[in-house]
C-alpha cells in the first residue's frame, strides 16, 4: 500500500479510537446483522518476473453478512463475513492467466453517528485476513498460489431504518490485501487492495 494510504488509514484508525476513549454513552448491547451483495474491486499493482503491473485483477461480487455488537449506543465491534469471492488474474497482452478465490474476514470497531435518528452513518477501521484458495493456472502459468495477507481496513457506511427492526445499509470499504503469487515461474508481489462495495438489509435485535 502507498504511504498516502497508510496515512489516510492511520488517521481513520486514530479518529475511531478517539471516539472510543471520548465517548461517555453508556453500554447499549445491541446486534446488528446485515447481509446483501457486496463487489470487490481491486486497484491492482504488481511486481515480480513480469514487467510491473502487468498483472490484473478483476472483480468479483459475493454475498457478505456481518454482525456488529454495539459496545456502546455510538461504537460498535463489526465482524464482516462473506462466501468466497472468484475473480480471474490477468497478464497484460496475454487475457486471463489464473482464476482465484479469496474469503476476506474483517474485524473492525465502528463509530455511528446521528444514533437517534432514522439515518444513521458510520466510520470503521480494523485488521483484514485474507485467504486465497483454488488457484487455477489457466494459461502461461503451470501453478499458482497466494500467500495470505493480513492488512488494515477502512470503511464508511450508512443505516437507513425501513422500520424499528429492519434497516438498509450501504457500504463502502478501502482494504490492504498484498499478496505474494508463487508461479512455476517464479514470484510476483501483487497488491489488491480493493474497493468493496455493499449493498444490503440489516436487522437490529434485541
Ligand atoms: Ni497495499
Amino acid at each position: 500500500m502507498k504511504s498516502v494510504k497508510r496515512k489516510l488509514l492511520s488517521g481513520t484508525i486514530a479518529t475511531v479510537l478517539g471516539a472510543v476513549s471520548l465517548s461517555a454513552s453508556a453500554a447499549e448491547g445491541d446486534w446488528l446483522a446485515r447481509f446483501g451483495f457486496a463487489d470487490v474491486s481491486p486497484n491492482d499493482g504488481s511486481s515480480g518476473v513480469v514487467a510491473d503491473d502487468a498483472i490484473g485483477v478483476d472483480s468479483g461480487s459475493s454475498l457478505y453478512v456481518n454482525g456488529v455488537y454495539m459496545l456502546r449506543e455510538n461504537i460498535g465491534i463489526e465482524l464482516l463475513a462473506a462466501l468466497p469471492f472468484s475473480h480471474d488474474v490477468t497478464l497484460d497482452g496475454v487475457g486471463k492467466i489464473a482464476e482465484v478465490d479469496h474469503l476476506p474476514p474483517t474485524l473492525s470497531v465502528t463509530r455511528h453517528f446521528n444514533v437517534e435518528s432514522n439515518v444513521r452513518p458510520y466510520v470503521g477501521a480494523g485488521i483484514n485476513y485474507t485467504t486465497f484458495m483454488d488457484e487455477k493456472a489457466v494459461a502461461v502459468v503451470d501453478s499458482i498460489k497466494l500467500d495470505d495477507s493480513w492488512g488494515l481496513a477502512a470503511q464508511a457506511g450508512v443505516d437507513v431504518d425501513i422500520n424499528d427492526k429492519w434497516f438498509f445499509n450501504a457500504s463502502v470499504r478501502y482494504i490492504d490485501i498484498d499478496t505474494t503469487a508463487k508461479t512455476n515461474l517464479g514470484n510476483i508481489d501483487v497488491d489488491i487492495d480493493p474497493w468493496v462495495y455493499s449493498l444490503g438489509v440489516g436487522v437490529r435485535f434485541p
